[in-house]
């Protein structure tokens, strides 16, 4: 019984996207080409922003090269190679001497690291924003797979992409050949965004105002006792005399004399 009505559900549903299905067109937006592959000879397969800065990292997949490239973008921009020399391959160090393997994702951090789902090498690697090429999982294990665990060791199958969390601080894995979510954790220092650093001069800052604030209320207190004491010794009837000089003093007094009695 259940299960007819919610077939008769799902038709009538199915039915319902047939006969209703339509195409919204919202207006106001616009399309310009800024980059064109026939005159800069790239590529383009995917292309990320670099957080805080004006450039941008453009991936051609076929090239198995990395370029970079800067707002205000035009046909006529300069574009230059950021990491891999052309060739199909697998070799870290220096990123204009590295290569890759038809990689067709990456992934920015908020400190402009790269990393790349060099999922033919069986592996994913990090363009430093120094540029300097490592490879951060996968690098032992050599094999496709979907073993967890220390990330060398670790594998991935033939089809993933990453993504970066920047308020988890780590990398997500789409393991599309394992139907898995993998989550990478990242360094702390990979996620320090130069405001942040500014930040940390501000707190500094602080702590320091903060920090003679406290010893000065510190020391004010230290020689508090002295002081009275030194002046209560070389004129014991300064605080006296005070008290004697206000009416309500004195009524205080009398009060203290009364309760005396
Ligand atoms: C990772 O792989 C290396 C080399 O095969 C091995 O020596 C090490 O025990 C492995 N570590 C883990 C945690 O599996």
């Amino acid at each position: 019984m259940a299960w007819s009505f919610s077939s008769l559900f799902l038709f009538s549903f199915f039915v319902f996207s047939l006969v209703e299905g339509k195409h919204v067109l919202e207006d106001g937006y616009e399309v310009t080409t800024v980059v064109d592959g026939h005159k800069s000879g790239l590529n383009p397969h995917t292309v990320h922003a670099l957080p805080g800065s004006s450039n941008m990292i453009v991936l051609d997949s076929s090239g198995s090269t990395f370029y970079t490239t800067s707002f205000p973008m035009s046909v006529d921009s300069v574009i230059n190679r950021f990491a891999g020399d052309g060739s199909i391959g697998y070799l870290d160090g220096k990123a204009g001497n590295s290569r890759f393997s038809k990689p067709r994702g990456f992934a920015v951090d908020a400190k402009g690291n790269v990393y790349v789902a060099d999922k033919n090498n069986k592996v994913i690697r990090k363009i430093s924003s120094s540029g300097y090429v490592t490879t951060i999982a996968g690098g032992i294990s050599n094999e496709f797979g979907h073993r967890d665990g220390p990330a060398q060791n670790a594998t991935f199958s033939s089809d993933f992409d990453i993504s970066f969390v920047p308020q988890r601080c780590c990398l997500l894995v789409s393991d599309h050949g394992n139907e898995m979510i993998r989550q990478i954790n990242l360094k702390e220092e990979d996620c320090l965004q130069s405001s942040h650093s500014n930040l940390g001069t501000y707190s500094l800052w602080s702590i320091g105002i903060a920090l003679s604030c406290f010893l000065g209320v510190a020391i004010g207190f230290a020689s508090r006792p002295y002081i009275i004491r030194h002046t209560g010794r070389s004129e014991p009837p300064l605080v006296h005399r005070d008290m004697e000089a206000s009416p309500n003093q004195i009524g205080g007094t009398s009060s203290d004399l009364l309760l005396l009695h």
